[in-house]
C-alpha cells in the first residue's frame, strides 16, 4: 500500500518535472509517448481512467517572463486523449447521448478527422485583414506574445482579403511545427557550430519560435497548419461545419493539411487513423495521432467543454512506441558466432501494439552507457518493425539497492572463456561449436531456407538433436537414422521419415548454398554466391590466399580475413570438407543473379555464363562483374563449351585463345560498354563503387 503511495508521489513529481522541462524550457528529457505513459500509469494507480490529478490537469505552462503576455479571449484548451478504440467508442457514445442521437451518431457522416501535428499551438489575431497579434498557448489563459517571430514564417499570411478575411476581428488557431528533414538539418548546423541541439522537431519548433530575437526565428525553418477559428465573426456564421471553416481558411491562404477527412462516419475514421498510423514515419512531419471532431459547429457548441478540453474533440493517439516497465534482469544470449548479447528481461508491457517481454541491450558498452540495472524502471521503445530496445532507466524511480551490471567472464552457456577483441564492441565465447548455444544456432543456420533448406529442422528439434548427442557437429545431420530420430520425444516414425527425406533431398544442392550454410562470419547469401561463382569449388575457396579471395567481387579485407580464419582452423576445415564430401554439389548457384525485377526477362545476359579476361580500361574487375550480374548474367571462371560469352580486355591471354578455338562469342570492351549503355536508364551514372551496391 505505502509502496504504491510512494510510486504515486514519485510519478507526480516526475510528471511535474517533465511539464516544466517541456513547456517551460523547451528541453524535454522524454518523448511525448513516454510522458503519456507516465500519466497513464499515474491514472491507473489512482484507480481512474480519467485524468483527475491536478498535476496532470494543467494545460500548459506559465509564460516566460521575458515575453509580453496575451490574455486569450477564449481559452486555448488541450484535447482529451484516447489510446484505444474503446476510448473512442466511449467518446462517441457520450456525444451521442448528449446530442440525443439515439445511437445513430457513429453511422452518421458526423465527424472530421485531422492529423495530430506535433508542434505548438498558436493563436493568430487579424483585425480588418491585418495580422496584429500572435501568441503561444502558455497556460491556456495567458500566453506569450510572439507576433514579430510569427511574422518571419512565410507560410502565415500577414494580410488576408475578402469578406471572410476582413472581419473586424478574426482569430485563427493552428500548430507551428518543423518538418523532420528541416529538424535534422538544423540540428546538424547547430552541432557544427557548437550550439545546442534539439531533442525532437516539436521542441526545435518551440525553441525556435520562443526566441527573444526574431532574427533567430527567421533563420529557422518553421511551418504552420491551421486547425480552427476561435469565436467566428459574423461573416463566418453561414459556415456551419468545421470542414467548411477549414476550406475557408485554405482559401484565405492559410496552410491546411490536405490529408484530412470531412463528413465521415466512424468507420471511415478508423480507416483514416489506421492509414495515418501506417504512414506515420514516411510523412514529412511528425504526428502522434489523429484528432476526431464533430463536424457540426452547432453540435460542437452543444457538447461544450470539460475543465481543460472540449467534449466535441478527441485526440486518438497511436499505439505508444515507448513505454516504461520494470527491468527484471539482464540475461546474456550467445549467438551463432559466439557473440554474447545482453538482453533485458522485462515485466510484460505493451509497446507499439505488441506485448514485449524481452528487449535487446546490444552489447556491453551500451549497457554501460545507459547504466540500466536489474530493478530499474526503464523506457522501452518499439517503433515500426524495429526490434524492441531499452532506451534507459528512469533514475528518479531507481530503487535504493541496485548493482552495476557486469558482462560475465565466462560463457553463460558452456562456461568457456570469453574474449573481447580490440576495436570490437562484441564479447565472444571462444568455444566454437563445442558451445551448445553456438552449435544450436549453427545447425539452424545450416538448415535454414537460404542454406540447405531443411524445413523440418526447427528450434525445438535442433535442441533435442544436440541435447541427445545425435548432432555434435554439422555433418552429423547426414548421419541421422530413423531409429535414433524416432526415439526422440514427440517424434513419430512418420515425422522421422519426413525429416530424413528432406535431408536426403538437401544433399544435392548448389555450392553457394553450402558456402552460405557453413556460417562463416561476414559471409552472407550474396557473398557466398560470389565466392561460389568465382572459385567454383569449396576446396578452391578453402585454399585461397587473402589476395586470391579479394579478387572475388565484393570481397574486401575483412571478409577475406574471416574466410581465412575459418579455414585456417584445421578442425573446421576438415569438417567443412567432410560435409562437402557427403553432399552432391550439382551446380554453382541456383538463384537468379539479380533480385527478380520488372523486366528482368528482357535483360540481355539472362541465362548466359560470362567469363571476364584481360584488363578493362573503364572499370575494375568487380565493377565489371557487378554489371554482368545486373544484366542478368552469371560469372564463369574458366572457358569451356558451356561459356556463352567472353569479355576480353587488354592483354587477354589463354582464355581468349580458348574461346576463339571453341567458337565462343567474344566481346571487346567497347561492345560490353554498348550493352551496358543500352540497358541503363537515362540519368544513371556510369559504374562506380556506390552504384555497384545498387546494381547487385
Ligand atoms: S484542435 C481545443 N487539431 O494538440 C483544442 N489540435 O494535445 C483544439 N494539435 O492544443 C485543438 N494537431 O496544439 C487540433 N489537428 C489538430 C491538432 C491539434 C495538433 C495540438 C494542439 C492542441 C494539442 C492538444
Amino acid at each position: 500500500m505505502s509502496q504504491e503511495q510512494d510510486r504515486i508521489e514519485a510519478l507526480r513529481a516526475e510528471i511535474a518535472r517533465h511539464q516544466r522541462l517541456y513547456h517551460g524550457e523547451d528541453a524535454p528529457e522524454v518523448t511525448d509517448a513516454q510522458y503519456d505513459a507516465l500519466v497513464a500509469e499515474l491514472a491507473t494507480l489512482q484507480g481512474s481512467a480519467e485524468f483527475t490529478d491536478p498535476v496532470i490537469n494543467k494545460v500548459g505552462y506559465a509564460p516566460r517572463r521575458e515575453f509580453s503576455t496575451v490574455t486569450h479571449r477564449q481559452p486555448m484548451l488541450s484535447l482529451n486523449n484516447g489510446f484505444d478504440r474503446a476510448s473512442v467508442y466511449q467518446f462517441v457514445a457520450r456525444l451521442d447521448q448528449q446530442l440525443g442521437m439515439g445511437g445513430r451518431l457513429a453511422q452518421e457522416p458526423a465527424f472530421s478527422a485531422d492529423l495530430k501535428f506535433d508542434g505548438l499551438a498558436i493563436s493568430l489575431v487579424y483585425e480588418l485583414g491585418e495580422l496584429i497579434q500572435a501568441a503561444t498557448r502558455g497556460d491556456g489563459s495567458v500566453g506569450e506574445e510572439v507576433t514579430a517571430n510569427i511574422r518571419t514564417i512565410t507560410q502565415i499570411p500577414q494580410r488576408i482579403r475578402g469578406p471572410l478575411g476582413t472581419a473586424t476581428r478574426l482569430e485563427v488557431r493552428g500548430e507551428v511545427y518543423m518538418a523532420t528533414a528541416d529538424f535534422s538539418a538544423l540540428n546538424a548546423r547547430q552541432a557544427a557550430a557548437g550550439l545546442k541541439t534539439f531533442a525532437n522537431p516539436r521542441n526545435a519548433a518551440a525553441g525556435s519560435l520562443r526566441q527573444l530575437d526574431p532574427r533567430i526565428t527567421a533563420e529557422r525553418p518553421l511551418r504552420f497548419f491551421s486547425y480552427g477559428v476561435a469565436e467566428p465573426p459574423a461573416a463566418w456564421q453561414s459556415l456551419v461545419t468545421y470542414s467548411a471553416q477549414m476550406q475557408a481558411l485554405a482559401e484565405l491562404g492559410f496552410p491546411v493539411c490536405d490529408r484530412r477527412l470531412a463528413h465521415a462516419s466512424l468507420a471511415q475514421v478508423w480507416a483514416f487513423a489506421a492509414q495515418a498510423e501506417h504512414d506515420r514515419h514516411s510523412l514529412a512531419f511528425e504526428i502522434d495521432g489523429v484528432v476526431i471532431k464533430l463536424e457540426s459547429l452547432v453540435h460542437q457548441a452543444q457538447a461544450g467543454f470539460v475543465s481543460r478540453a472540449p467534449r466535441f474533440a478527441l485526440a486518438y493517439k497511436f499505439a505508444a512506441e515507448e513505454a516504461s516497465t520494470r527491468l527484471l534482469g539482464i540475461d546474456v544470449q550467445v549467438g551463432r558466432t559466439g557473440v554474447l548479447t545482453p538482453v533485458a528481461r522485462l515485466a510484460p508491457v505493451r509497446v507499439g501494439g505488441v506485448l514485449v517481454t524481452n528487449a535487446t541491450l546490444h552489447n556491453e558498452d551500451e549497457v554501460r552507457r545507459k547504466d540500466v540495472r536489474a530493478g530499474d524502471t526503464v523506457w522501452v521503445r518499439r517503433a515500426g518493425d524495429v526490434i524492441p530496445e531499452v532506451l534507459g532507466p528512469i533514475l528518479a524511480l531507481r530503487p535504493s539497492e541496485t548493482r552495476v551490471w557486469q558482462m560475465p567472464l565466462h560463457c553463460p552457456v558452456c562456461n568457456g572463456p570469453v574474449l573481447r577483441q580490440q576495436d570490437e564492441a562484441a564479447v565472444r565465447c571462444t568455444a566454437g561449436l563445442s558451445c551448445r548455444a553456438q552449435l544450436i544456432q549453427a545447425l539452424l543456420h545450416f538448415c535454414q531456407r537460404k542454406a540447405l533448406d531443411i524445413e523440418g529442422l526447427g528450434d525445438k528439434l535442433a535442441e533435442q538433436l544436440i541435447d541427445n548427442g545425435l548432432v555434435l557437429r554439422l555433418s552429423d545431420v547426414f548421419r541421422l537414422s530413423k531409429a535414433s530420430l524416432a526415439a526422440l520425444p514427440r517424434m513419430a516414425d512418420k515425422s522421422a521419415q519426413n525429416l530424413l527425406d528432406q535431408i536426403a533431398a538437401a544433399r544435392t544442392t548448389s555450392l553457394s548454398r553450402l558456402v552460405f550454410g557453413l556460417g562463416i562470419r561476414h559471409v552472407g547469401e550474396r557473398t557466398a554466391r560470389d565466392l561460389a561463382l568465382h572459385f567454383q569449388s569449396l576446396e578452391a575457396i578453402a585454399n585461397a590466399s587473402l589476395e586470391d579471395l579479394m579478387q572475388a567481387p565484393d570481397v574486401g579485407p575483412v571478409v577475406a580475413a574471416s574466410i581465412r580464419d575459418f579455414f585456417g582452423n584445421s578442425a573446421q576445415r576438415a569438417e567443412a570438407m567432410e560435409i562437402a564430401g557427403l553432399m552432391q554439389i550439382a551446380r554453382l548457384d541456383d538463384r537468379p543473379a539479380v533480385a527478380p525485377q520488372a523486366g528482368s526477362q528482357t535483360l540481355p545476359l539472362v541465362g548466359k555464363t560470362v567469363v571476364l579476361t584481360g584488363t578493362l580500361s573503364s572499370m575494375t574487375r568487380d565493377q565489371a562483374s557487378a554489371q554482368i550480374y545486373a544484366l542478368g548474367g552469371q560469372l564463369g571462371q574458366s572457358v569451356s563449351k558451356k561459356t556463352s560469352l567472353v569479355i576480353a580486355g587488354e592483354n587477354a591471354g589463354s582464355k581468349l585463345e580458348k574461346a576463339q578455338s571453341l567458337g565462343v562469342t567474344v566481346w571487346d570492351e567497347e561492345a560490353f560498354l554498348a550493352c551496358i549503355a543500352s540497358n541503363t536508364p537515362p540519368n544513371t551514372p556510369s559504374p562506380t563503387n556506390s552504384q555497384q551496391e545498387s546494381l547487385l
